[in-house]
């Protein structure tokens, strides 16, 4: 049978400066997903990418002395460098100035005028460089008076200094979707996720919608008007469209039509709040236009925050800003596995996180060096120690004996999978962990060592080291979408290695299934304890 698709993705990010830890959350949170999905025997196309157009890359350009092409091409290297280092799986990794985005933005274009919601006229209003964001004279003199802002005026969402522009420009026609877009919201309430971002995304809607200013004519880095040679497009008209670009749209053969019946509308775009309204409005508003499908969900996650040394206020973390941590620091002291259990597992993904090295360091020395990388290593210590260097041989029936653990373990992808499924990351992990923890107090409970010693008892020993190394099967397969490597070495270990990538999670984690009188390596520790920062 051929297996379900599943099209996962990223935002894809401004070339203005190298990306950091909030670019990287968004990227891990994808990743996570992607891999738990492969899991499970979905097809999984993960995409990922760069924004290259418009103005604020053009500035980071010039800036640097280089022209936009040149810069971004010194750039890519970063991004991609960072997602390798990060155990990132993309299928692919798209640039929207690739020739792939050129055909398939000139053929939205023709699109777009024939589907009659897009006319010219002239747009005369605010512009956020750094947000790429229209704004008009009425939100700005709101956002204005309500922070008290005199002369220069500021970006309503982020408090930038705006640009005044005036120039022709085509306009889609945004304001007509309206009741089609709050029909949308109604029928499909998990459209946009959380629920609570779903609720402003309404709200915002109900208020209602101007038409969108889609080309610029005063700047030149952009995509090209198929039918209008002095407008260049809206960078954000453009970017959305990567989505569709990636798996066939508008690239004129059959083999792309085919890719992109197959594989569009997108199950899941992951996003962090500051562009809801591009991806819940007017990307969906776009495709109602010219009669394309909706992606199924859209999940925006909240801000990795710091602090701002002059002001005391947590402030978003961001390329533009300069205030960002490089992921590195991170890798540094918890490892990439680490890494990407910390955030995974500590930042709730709907709300803003704010990150600190010590909360780092404490969850790290809990979960993975007090509980899971101990529990791997006093385990497989004892089965090596207790049965040669092996697992113990499997007795007819053990698995059907009654266990503490196998109670725990029943039905334990259910419970793991409800929440993955929904990206409740920490309820998922908290799931795994209750086996984990509990693993640890059987070993306290049943003791081991004392059975060891009575030669009458060998069947009880064999017996608790087979549901020690049975739970850790399972917690290994369950945490392999967070931490791949720690995963695989662990079945390694174990004499499990053929088995670290299943595509039939569920059966994996079936209870009875561990290799018998097979070698067992002790390894060194998976997760050094850390020690307390001075
Ligand atoms: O908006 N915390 O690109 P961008 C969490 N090119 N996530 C963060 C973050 C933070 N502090 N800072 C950034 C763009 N992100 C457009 C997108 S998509 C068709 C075009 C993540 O480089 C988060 O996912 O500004 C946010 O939405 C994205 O980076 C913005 O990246
Ligand atoms: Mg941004």
């Amino acid at each position: 049978m051929a297996k379900t698709p599943f099209f996962i993705t990223t935002p894809i990010y401004y070339v203005n400066a190298r990306p950091h830890l909030g670019t990287a959350y968004t990227t891990v949170l994808c990743d996570v997903q992607a891999r738990y999905r492969r899991a499970t025997g979905l097809d999984v196309r993960f995409l990922t990418g760069m924004d290259e157009h418009g103005e604020k890359v053009e500035e980071a350009a010039r800036s640097h002395g280089m022209d936009p092409q040149e810069w971004c091409d010194s750039q890519a290297p970063f991004f991609e460098d960072l997602w390798q280092t990060l155990e990132i799986s993309n299928d692919d990794f798209i640039r929207t100035t690739e020739a792939r985005q050129t055909r398939a933005v000139q053929y939205l274009w023709e699109r777009m005028r024939e589907s009659g919601y897009l006319y010219k006229g002239t747009y005369d209003g605010w512009y956020c460089v750094p947000d790429e964001t229209y704004f008009t004279e009425t939100q700005v003199s709101h956002a204005d008076e309500e922070r008290g802002t005199q002369g220069q005026h500021l970006c309503p969402d982020c408090g930038r200094p705006l640009e005044r522009v005036q120039e022709e420009s085509y306009f889609f026609r945004l304001s007509a979707f309206q009741d089609r877009l709050l029909r949308l919201y109604d029928e499909h309430p998990d459209f946009v996720m959380p629920d609570f971002r779903m609720r402003e995304v309404r709200s915002f809607v109900e208020g209602g919608l101007q038409d969108l200013s889609v080309s610029r004519t005063s700047f030149d880095w952009g995509i090209p008007v198929p039918f209008d040679d002095r407008h260049v497009t809206y960078v954000w008209f453009d970017a959305l469209l990567n989505y569709m670009t990636a798996v066939g749209f508008g690239q004129g053969t059959d083999e792309a039509a085919a890719e992109f019946a197959r594989r569009w509308p997108a199950q899941y775009h992951m996003v962090g709040k500051d562009i809801i309204r591009f991806h819940c409005v007017i990307w969906p508003a776009m495709l109602m236009a010219i009669g394309e499908a909706l992606p199924e969900h859209v999940f925006a996650h909240g801000f990795l925050m710091v602090k701002n040394e002059e002001t005391g206020q947590g402030e978003k973390m961001s390329k533009s800003r300069g205030n960002a941590i490089a992921p590195e620091e991170v890798i540094d002291l918890l490892g990439v596995e680490g890494y990407r259990y910390y955030f995974m597992t500590d930042c709730v993904p709907g709300e803003d996180g704010a990150i600190s090295f010590s909360r780092m360091e404490q969850v790290y020395n809990a979960d993975l060096a007090n509980s899971w990388g101990n529990l791997v290593s006093r385990s497989l210590n004892m089965s090596a120690k207790y049965f040669d260097g092996k697992t113990p041989q499997l007795a007819d029936g053990w698995s059907e004996r009654p266990n503490p653990l196998c109670d725990i373990a029943q039905g334990i992808f259910g419970r793991y999978a409800e929440h993955m499924d929904k990206i409740e990351y920490v309820a998922a992990k908290d799931v795994v962990m209750e086996l984990v923890h509990a693993a640890n107090h059987y070993i306290e409970d049943s003791a081991p060592w004392t059975v060891a010693k009575d030669p009458a008892r060998r069947e009880e020993l064999a017996g608790i080291i087979c549901s020690l190394l049975e739970s850790i099967r399972i917690c290994a397969h369950l945490l392999s979408p967070f931490m791949p490597q720690t995963s695989a070495e662990v079945l390694r270990r174990m004499s499990l290695g053929d088995e670290a990538t299943t595509d039939d999670l569920a059966a994996a984690c079936a209870w009875g299934q561990l290799a018998g009188d097979a070698p067992v390596s002790k390894g060194d520790a998976l997760f050094p304890r850390l020690s307390p920062r001075a």
